[in-house]
C-alpha cells in the first residue's frame, strides 16, 4: 500500500452521500491502513442530536472505499473502533489485502448523485425495472396510488421538521442560495443540487427564513414546502429497511449500496428521510408494507428516469479530508 495509493482511494469515497452534504469523514494514513474519524464540528445538533445520520454518513463513507478498494484488486475491511469523545473520534480502521474482485457497483461510485430535478414520464417497462429494484432490505411501491400516498407523507413528516425554528436554521445554514456563498463548490447543499433557479432560491430563503411565521399562520407554509409535485414521474420509492438493533454505521454502508443499486438499474435518485425520522410516519408504513418491529426504516428514496443535465458535486479538497 503506497500513500498514494490510499490518498486516491480517500479521495474517491469522498463521492459518497452524507447528510446536508456535511462530510463528517476524516481519514488519516497509518501505515499500510486508514483510520476513519468523525469531525464532530459537522454534527447537526437540531437535526441530528443522537448523531444517527452521521454515523449512516460515516457508513456509507467507508462502503465508498471499500468499493474503490476493489476496483484495485484490494479487499479492505472495515472494523468499528469504539472511541467517543474529543473533537476527531476514530470510527473504524480499514485493512486491506490483496486478491478482491470488483463489486460491479464500483462502477457508479463517481456517477451516483443526489437528483432532485424533473423524471422523464415512466413507462411500463420503467416500473417494471422499479419494481425489480424490491430485495430482502427494500420494498418497493410503484403504483401512483401507493406513490401518492407517500407523496402525501413525506410532506407531513417534512413539514413536522421544518415547523421548528431550530430545524430550520441549522438547514438553512448549510444551504448555499448563491453562488458567491464561499461554500457553494465545497460542501452543504447549494441551489444547483437543489435543483432551484436564482428566483426559486430566493423565494426558499424567505420561506425558511422571516416569512416562515407568518406564512404558517395564514396556512400557507405547507403549501409553499409541499415536494408532492416532485413525486408525479417518479418510477417509485424505495423503502429501505434494516434489522432494527443494527449499528446505523453498518445501515449506511448498507444505505450507499442501495443508492448505487438504483444507480446501476439507470434511476436518479434522492433521500426522503423525513419518511424514516418521523417514527409515527414509519411505523404507518411498516405496517402498509407488512414490516415487523424487528427491522427499522433506515431511509427511503424517490427514484425514476432523470430529465435532465448533471450538475458538479459540491466537496471539501482532498486536503481537508486527509488528517496529518
Ligand atoms: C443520512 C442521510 C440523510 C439524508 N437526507 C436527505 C433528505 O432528507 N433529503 C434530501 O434531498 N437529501 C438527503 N440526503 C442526501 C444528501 O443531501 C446528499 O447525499 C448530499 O447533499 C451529497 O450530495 P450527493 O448525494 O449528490 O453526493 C441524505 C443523505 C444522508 C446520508
Amino acid at each position: 500500500m503506497t500513500p498514494e495509493l490510499l490518498r486516491a482511494l480517500v479521495a474517491a469515497a469522498c463521492t459518497s452521500p452524507s447528510v446536508h452534504n456535511v462530510q463528517p469523514a476524516r481519514w488519516r494514513i497509518d501505515g499500510a491502513d486508514l483510520v476513519l474519524h468523525e469531525d464532530r464540528s459537522r454534527r447537526l445538533s437540531v437535526g441530528d442530536p443522537s448523531g444517527k445520520d452521521t454515523r449512516i454518513s460515516l457508513g456509507a463513507a467507508a462502503e465508498g472505499l471499500v468499493l474503490a478498494a476493489g476496483r484495485d484488486g484490494l479487499a479492505a475491511t472495515a472494523t468499528i473502533l469504539h472511541e467517543s469523545g474529543g473533537t476527531m473520534p476514530a470510527i473504524a480502521r480499514l485493512t486491506f489485502a490483496p486478491g478482491a474482485e470488483a463489486d460491479p457497483l464500483a462502477a457508479h461510485l463517481e456517477g451516483r448523485a443526489s437528483w432532485r430535478g424533473a423524471f422523464t414520464p415512466p413507462g411500463p417497462a420503467d416500473r417494471e425495472a422499479a419494481a425489480a429494484v424490491a430485495g430482502a432490505n427494500t420494498a418497493v411501491a410503484t403504483d401512483p396510488v401507493s406513490l401518492a400516498w407517500l407523496a402525501g407523507l413525506c410532506d407531513e413528516a417534512s413539514y413536522g421538521f421544518m415547523r421548528q425554528d431550530g430545524f430550520r436554521a441549522e438547514l438553512l445554514g448549510w444551504m448555499r442560495l448563491s453562488r458567491r456563498h464561499p461554500g457553494w463548490t465545497r460542501d452543504g447543499l447549494n441551489a444547483e443540487a437543489m435543483r432551484m433557479s436564482g428566483l426559486e432560491a430566493i423565494g426558499a430563503g424567505l420561506v425558511l427564513g422571516p416569512l416562515f411565521r407568518p406564512l404558517a399562520a395564514l396556512g400557507l407554509a405547507p403549501h409553499l414546502l409541499a415536494e408532492r409535485k416532485s413525486f408525479a414521474d417518479a418510477a417509485g420509492v424505495a423503502l429501505f429497511y434494516r434489522p432494527a438493533d443494527e449499528d446505523p454505521f453498518e445501515s449506511g454502508r448498507h444505505f450507499h449500496r442501495c443508492w448505487l443499486e438504483l444507480e446501476a438499474a439507470g434511476f436518479g435518485a434522492n433521500v426522503l428521510a423525513a419518511l424514516a425520522d418521523d417514527t409515527a410516519i414509519a411505523a404507518r408504513i411498516a405496517k402498509h408494507f407488512g414490516i415487523g418491529p424487528e427491522r427499522r426504516l433506515v431511509s427511503a428514496f424517490r427514484f425514476g428516469r432523470r430529465n435532465g443535465a448533471g450538475f458538479p458535486r459540491a466537496r471539501l479538497p482532498l486536503s481537508e479530508v486527509l488528517l496529518d
